[in-house]
Parts: C-alpha cells; sequence; structure tokens
C-alpha cells in the first residue's frame, strides 16, 4: 500500500510517497522550506502544495515536532506558539481535502526505526532519540509505542536536556565533540537510570558525526545508530497513517 508521507521540520517540509510494506520511498522526496513565521495556516498552505505536487488524494501521514493527541497539538517547544490547541490534522484535512494523521516526529522516527531499521526484531525496552534542533523520544516496548514521551524535556541540573545536549546547543555554543558527548552521555545515563531501555536508537543530524563521538559513550544498554537516516519520518508518517486503517 502506498501513503503520502510529510516531515514537518523547522526549516523544511519533505514528503514522499512510501510503500508502507517494505518501508520505501517510491518517489523523490519533495521539499519545499517551511514558511517563516511557521503559523498553522502556512505551514497547512505547504502540505497541501506537497500533495498537489504528487497529485496525491489518499490517505496522508504527518510528522510535527509537538505533543500530538488525536491530531491536536499540546505544545510548541521549537515552533510557532500559536500551535497549541490547534488542530492540526482537521486543519490539514481541510486544505488537502483527504484523510490526514499527525503524529509527533520522535514517535514517527522511532516507529519507522523499529519496523524497517536499527530497531527491526528487537525485543524489551528501546529508546529511540533523535537529536538536532531539540531532542525528541520515542518509547517502544515490545513493538508497542508509549506517544508523547518527550524526554527532550527531562531537567538535568536544573536545564532541560535538550537545552543542554542537543545539536543545537553544540553549534550554538561551539563545543568540541568531546564536550559534547560528554553532556550527552550524562543524558543517557540519566535516562538508563531512570527506564534501564534495552536499547538507545539514536537518529537526527547528529550521527552523519557517528565516529566522532560513538565511542565516548557509555551505557549498559546497547546504542545504535539510526538507519533510515533523513527518511526515517517521512516513512515513519505513512507507516503510522497506515496503521490507523
Ligand atoms: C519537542 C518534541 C519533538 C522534539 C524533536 C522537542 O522540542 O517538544 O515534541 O519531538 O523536539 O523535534
Amino acid at each position: 500500500m502506498e501513503i503520502l508521507g510529510i516531515d514537518i521540520g523547522g526549516s523544511g517540509i519533505k514528503g514522499a510517497l512510501v510503500n508502507v510494506d517494505k518501508g520505501e520511498m517510491v518517489t523523490e522526496r519533495h521539499r519545499i522550506p517551511t514558511p517563516q513565521p511557521a503559523t498553522p495556516d502556512a505551514v497547512a498552505g505547504v502540505v497541501a502544495q506537497i500533495a498537489r505536487h504528487f497529485s496525491w488524494d489518499g490517505l496522508v501521514g504527518c510528522t510535527f515536532p509537538a505533543i500530538m493527541k488525536q491530531g491536536v497539538a499540546h505544545s510548541a517547544a521549537n515552533v510557532d506558539k500559536s500551535w497549541i490547541g490547534t488542530d492540526a490534522a482537521a486543519l490539514f484535512q481541510h486544505h488537502l481535502d483527504a484523510p490526514v494523521w499527525v503524529v509527533n516526529d520522535a514517535d514517527a522516527a522511532g516507529m519507522a526505526e523499529m519496523q524497517f531499521g536499527a530497531g527491526k526484531g528487537r525485543t524489551g525496552v528501546i529508546f529511540m532519540l533523535t537529536i538536532g534542533t531539540g531532542i525528541g523520544s520515542a518509547i517502544i516496548v515490545d513493538g508497542h509505542l508509549l506517544p508523547n514521551s518527550e524526554l527532550g524535556h527531562l531537567q538535568m541540573g536544573g536545564i532541560e536536556a535538550e537545552n543542554f545536549a542537543s545539536d543545537r546547543v553544540r553549534k550554538k555554543e561551539d563545543l568540541s565533540w568531546k564536550k559534547w558527548t560528554k553532556r550527552f552521555n550524562a543524558y543517557l545515563q540519566y535516562l538508563e537510570f531512570l527506564f534501564s531501555p534495552n536499547l538507545f536508537i539514536l537518529g537526527g543530524g547528529v550521527v552523519k558525526k557517528w565516529d566522532k563521538f560513538s565511542g565516548r559513550l557509555s551505557t549498559q544498554a546497547a546504542i545504535t545508530p539510526a538507519t533510515l537516516g533523513n527518511n526515517a519520518g517521512i516513512v515513519g508518517a505513512a507507516l503510522v497513517a497506515s496503521m490507523q486503517l
């Protein structure tokens, strides 16, 4: 089955048709810069533009970087505050005239990695962390997702983890890999103390630099890089939408 997957991020909105049985994109990615300010109506316009690009009027799965419950955004850490309380699914549906399912971005990436990537065949407690502007998290236990875990907002010494150990902070504070890894490792060890996962899957842009930091990470849980890369959001959005059928 094919579904249009759309990944809404702070700088770009990307979409592709996805074969959800194989976890593969069957078209090229189409990317449009995120409008600024990224208000609900402006973003919905771009989502509709992407659907039109693929002449698509079937089911659409969308990621959004916030707490998402039944299509409604309940937070807005790194996006326009006007999203809070917005029924994104209803808004997109109105612009597209097609059914739309909206899921948290890290939850989508986590589900995609479990089904088709680094978590394939793995059981037990698995944490997927996406490290970028913020830190996104997905908790999956024996294949079941605990949605909207938001572990990037866990406080460490009075600072939210994503304001201490995200890739944005590494760049902004011009941290050496050694210094950033020390922070990120402290975060992983804190998560391990609280939840005792069996595996951490790490995703997001920083994973392209795996060799620069992975050797310094140390947890009892296994640590592995995500394998779907930039496409995890698109594939996961389509996959999660297909599960609602
Ligand atoms: C948001 C999460 C999101 C993560 C990654 C955080 O700031 O609160 O909902 O998953 O960033 O984009």
